[in-house]
């Protein structure tokens, strides 16, 4: 039998619902624009509504406000981005990137900018 060359074994071994890194961290990043995208790739297959996988229902991350007593991302923002960095989330983080340092950036500086919708 023949064995599957080196990188092809690498690239289907990566096979957890993390992606790679955005490539930068934009000057101003707002939630439309930068801030769901990467939301979208890591948290919403938990965090949207209904939430999923033994998420919290008291908030969800796919829209910006509150809606029907529901916390959404834009209340979120500091609770989220400290999540994040701590590394509690996205879970199972430990032996992954998580959303990656750009990305950890990226919320960062939505974060201090006051976490634009
Ligand atoms: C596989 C499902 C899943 C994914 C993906 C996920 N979460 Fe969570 N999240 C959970 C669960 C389950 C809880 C409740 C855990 C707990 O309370 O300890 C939670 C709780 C949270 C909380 C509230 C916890 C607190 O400290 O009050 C925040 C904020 C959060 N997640 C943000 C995120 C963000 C941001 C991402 C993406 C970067 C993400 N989550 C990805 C399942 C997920």
């Amino acid at each position: 039998m023949r064995s599957i060359p080196a990188a092809l074994a690498v690239s289907l071994c990566a096979c957890n619902y993390s992606v790679m890194d955005i490539a930068s961290v934009p000057d101003n990043p707002t939630y439309a624009h930068d801030v769901r995208p990467l939301l979208s790739d890591h948290c919403l297959v938990c965090h949207s509504s209904p939430p999923d996988r033994g998420a919290p229902s008291y908030f969800r991350l796919d829209v910006y406000p509150d809606t029907n007593g529901v916390t959404g991302a834009g209340n979120m923002a500091v609770t989220l981005l400290h999540d994040v960095t701590i590394k509690k989330m996205p879970p199972g983080v430990g032996s992954t990137e998580g959303v990656g340092p750009n990305g950890a950036a990226m919320l960062q500086k939505w974060v201090d900018n006051g976490a634009p919708e």
